[in-house]
């Protein structure tokens, strides 16, 4: 088991690595947050004190950024994360069908994470791809024309086996 002073030099070591990777100067406040994020899947708040102190920056300009941005999140996110689009050119394709479905299917509402860390699911108002609609993410990768069956497919298998949801969405296609 690691000890606390071991957790403690391996979050200083890795945001030393991320802030460097940007000079340590302000500009890259938001780039070394989205590397933070990557790294942990959520932004701890000890990692945001490091962050500030290594950039010199007050610590309420840190937090400031990492609550404006829907990208960031302070509380840990599933090690899947389920994006469905309700933008309008979504909304009208029946998007709203697939959160339902999703909330039913997984018992978390957009927002939430599962209660054993596996997935995280949010909605979103347009992720810039209309002509796809309804369109979901599910770990980064873009799933088009979604229906409630395909959706159901990609869920199991996420829950199961962990397996490449694209490799799932194309078996089911
Ligand atoms: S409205 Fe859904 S991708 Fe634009």
């Amino acid at each position: 088991m690691r000890s606390a002073a071991h957790e403690t030099y391996d979050l200083e070591h890795t945001i030393s690595a991320i802030v460097n990777r940007y000079g340590g100067k302000a500009v890259g406040l938001i780039m070394a947050l989205q590397d933070v994020q990557k790294h942990y899947r959520y932004l701890p708040v000890e990692a945001l004190k490091l962050v500030a102190e290594k950039m010199v920056l007050p610590i309420a300009q840190v937090y400031a950024v990492a609550t404006f941005y829907r990208a960031f999140s302070l509380t840990p996110k599933g090690k899947h994360h389920i994006c469905v689009c309700t933008g309008t050119a979504c909304h009208v394709r029946q998007a709203t069908v697939i959160v339902d479905d999703i909330t039913r299917n997984i018992g978390i509402a957009p927002g939430e994470t599962t209660p054993d860390g596996e997935i995280s699911y949010e909605t979103v108002n347009c992720l810039g791809a209309c002509a796809l609609g309804p369109l979901v993410t599910v770990d980064d990768e873009y799933h088009g024309n979604m229906t409630v069956m395909k959706m159901a497919a990609v869920l199991d298998k996420l829950r199961g086996k962990h397996v490449s949801v694209k490799e799932t969405v194309e078996e089911t296609a």
